[in-house]
């Protein structure tokens, strides 16, 4: 695991736009796990001026996101498939049959989501996952106690979550208190992850999942396991980090063997 540490928002998501987009020049054939939230906006502004201004190419990426809320259609405004639309894939290249998107109004639910396993697999695998953290720790919506090696399914939000998303709804009670959800297991075959926390709101259960045990009760700490992590932050969701002045050293070495 690399941890990047950056000044401030901007320079958090410029980082990872830099990291997303070479790693999408890479290859002809690219599948690019996407994550909603507010975490992620930025990276998805900087995806889209690059499309604009340095021909950043969408036209053969495939694209998996982590979760939607169970019982939203697609053209909620608070549904992920319309948050995904509006912020970035409507701005760039992207074929509407390479985006897949958690169903939420699926009616077999169990079926469904065996089916959204059985795409990534045909799609050739995820190349590389963004993901966010939750402030009880999940990575898309596993919540605590998720298995390590959970698969796509529903899951029921903790309180923490519904209450963490209410902002984005007019009232609490509209906030839907289940999800469909890639697993951790899922998230956890991806080639490369790249997970961004920004404010200090997040810095108690950044500091958790990188540097405490892994464990089920945060789902987020999976990842020290994962062979191909960066965790890109910025200053204020770095606060408790103990090791924060080592990740900036080896920032700088890293750099500087690469020159
Ligand atoms: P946020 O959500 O980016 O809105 O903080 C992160 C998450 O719940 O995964």
């Amino acid at each position: 695991m690399q941890v990047l540490i950056r000044a401030n928002y901007d320079e958090m998501s410029k980082e990872a736009a830099g990291y997303v987009s070479s790693e999408m020049r890479k290859k002809v054939k690219f599948v690019l796990g996407l994550a909603t939230g507010s975490t992620p906006l930025g990276l998805y502004k900087e995806l889209i001026r690059m499309h604009k201004e340095e021909g950043l190419d969408f036209s053969n990426v495939t694209t998996f996101n982590l979760d939607e809320y169970y019982g939203l259609s697609p053209t909620h405004e608070q549904s992920y498939s319309y948050f995904m639309w509006e912020n970035l894939f409507k701005h760039v290249n992207i074929k509407k049959e390479n985006v897949h998107i958690p169903d939420g109004l699926a009616k077999d639910v169990d079926k469904f989501c065996e089916e959204y396993e059985h795409m990534i697999e045909e799609a050739g695998g995820i190349d590389l996952q963004v993901l966010g953290i939750g402030s009880d720790g999940h990575i898309a919506f596993n919540e605590p106690i998720s298995s390590l090696g959970s698969r796509t399914r529903l899951k029921t939000l903790t309180e923490e979550t519904i209450k963490d998303n209410a902002r984005f709804f007019k009232d609490e009670s509209e906030v839907p208190r289940y999800a469909i959800t890639m697993g951790v297991g899922t998230v956890f075959e991806a080639r490369k992850t790249v997970l961004l926390a920004s404010g200090a709101k997040k810095a108690e259960v950044v500091a958790k999942a990188i540097e405490g045990s892994v464990t089920a009760s945060i789902t987020a700490s999976a990842l020290q396991l994962h062979r191909d992590t960066i965790v890109v932050l910025d200053e204020e969701a770095a606060g408790k980090l103990k090791r924060k002045e080592y990740y900036k050293y080896v920032d700088k070495m890293v750099k500087e063997f690469n020159k």
